[in-house]
């Protein structure tokens, strides 16, 4: 797809952004950014004025500088104009007073206090219902030697797998499903819609919360209620941010980790190949640095979320004002030629890989450990059970969701035989 064809260095046409080709393939236009304008300001289709940062190097240090506040009252603009930007704003506090928007001292008390809950080893202990509800779904489109694997896979997994953990009863699942299904859909569109679901899944939660005070489960809300440090709980409310947060940050970007992924894959048959053959031999090695690679190559997320600068700092050479958005592009930084070997070919054996898909720093993904499990035991059950499956539309003819944060397929058309 993008292979080959890197922006051309000294090409001064500066790229457009936020088109439907961008949508597209981005990657071009970043290959420019990093070369002539690797910090620069860029109204957003939303009207606010951002920082993009495109370089690796740079990139990883303003994921880690601590003078970029992900509290969005360090915004310069005024609140009231926040609730048309995308930004979060007050209105729905409660549940935004989450991990992605608070900075230290409360982002660590409630970073440990969820780490003690969601723990690797839960994650491993996951992995069985995970390979189950992977089989169930593909078992449910097999017969039809066709699939959308979007909306038959790709969607409902990650939503089962975080319902589960949760503690969502099986009979509430599909309700969840729903409502994040508005949110997925209409993410920078219609606010109604929306803002109904963000309102019913809160009212859930929170009761969903206090029957588990009363009657713990082996579930991760149970544990979140559990939780203690130094004699400190979460809240109940702050139990409900973080259950909202593990649902939000987890479900569209595993969807598209899945979906990127499978594409990729299908769109490099000699790389699927190598894959396929050694998973068939049980070699499990190309899977894991294979999903770290497809991460890298075209990961679900494509900008951190929003930081804001607390006072005037300087990034790339370039001087930030107090209350100036700062986005920091993944998706560009991890094409970086001055950090990656060939950075835009796929190589799922690739090693030096230290890619930025999941963030870096303080807010370094809390559920990777889950994505990982997710991202290979999809990716994997897949190449078994439809050895030949293949595209069934041509890649010029598929649409990406172009939302500014995530990057992901609306459809991917996909057929096989099921004669194995
Ligand atoms: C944070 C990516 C899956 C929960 C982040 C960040 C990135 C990211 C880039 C940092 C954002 C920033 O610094 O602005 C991804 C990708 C995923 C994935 C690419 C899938 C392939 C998940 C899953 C969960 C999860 C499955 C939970 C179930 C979180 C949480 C944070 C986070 C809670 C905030 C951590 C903090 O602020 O301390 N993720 N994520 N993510 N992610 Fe993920």
């Amino acid at each position: 797809m993008h292979d080959g064809q890197p922006a051309p260095l000294g090409d001064t046409t500066e790229p457009e952004l936020f088109t439907w080709e961008f949508a597209a393939d981005p990657y071009p236009a970043y290959a420019w950014l990093r070369e002539h304008e690797p910090v620069r300001k860029q109204r957003l289709p939303s009207g606010v004025d951002a920082w993009l940062v495109t370089r690796y190097a740079d990139a990883r240090q303003a994921l880690a500088d601590q003078r970029l506040s992900k509290n969005p009252a360090h915004h310069d603009e005024p609140a009231h104009a926040k609730r048309k930007t995308g930004i979060p704003g007050e209105r729905s506090a409660n549940l935004m007073t989450h991990l992605l928007n608070i900075d230290p001292p409360d982002h660590t008390r409630l970073r440990r206090l969820v780490s003690k809950a969601f723990t690797p080893r839960r994650v491993a202990e996951f992995a069985p219902r995970v390979q189950e509800l992977t089989d169930q779904l593909i078992d449910k489109f097999i017969e039809e030697g066709s699939a959308d694997l979007i909306h038959e896979f790709a969607f409902p997994l990650p939503i089962y797998a975080i319902c589960d953990l949760l503690g969502v009863p099986r009979e509430d699942q599909d309700d969840f499903r729903d409502w994040a299904g508005m949110m997925i859909r209409h993410g920078g569109g219609p606010r109604g819609g929306v803002a109904r679901s963000v309102k019913k899944m809160r009212g859930y939660l929170a009761e969903l919360i206090h029957r588990k005070r009363l009657e713990p489960g082996d579930d991760l809300i149970s544990g979140l209620i559990k939780a203690s440090d130094h004699g400190e709980h979460l809240t109940e409310n702050e139990a409900a941010a973080m259950a909202f947060i593990l649902l939000f940050a987890g479900f569209e970007t595993t969807v598209n980790l899945i979906g990127n992924g499978v594409y990729a894959l299908l769109t490099h048959p000699e790389q699927r190949a190598r894959l396929q053959k050694a998973l068939s031999e049980g070699d499990t090695g190309l899977l894991e640095t294979g999903v770290e690679e497809l991460l890298r190559f075209d990961g679900p997320v494509e900008l951190a979320t929003w930081r804001f600068a607390t006072g005037p700092l300087t990034i790339g050479g370039q001087d930030i004002a107090a209350g100036d958005p700062v986005l920091v592009v993944l998706a560009a930084a991890d094409r970086d030629p001055a950090r990656f070997d060939d950075p835009d070919t796929l190589d799922l054996s690739r090693r030096d890989n230290q890619h930025l898909g999941y963030g870096h720093g303080i807010h370094y993904c809390l559920g990777a450990p889950l994505a990982r499990l997710e991202g290979q035991t999809a990716l994997a059950t897949l190449l078994r059970r439809l050895p030949d499956l293949q595209l069934a539309a041509e890649p010029d003819d598929l649409r990406w969701r172009g939302g500014l944060i995530m990057r992901g397929l609306r459809t991917l058309p996909v057929k096989f035989t099921t004669a194995q």
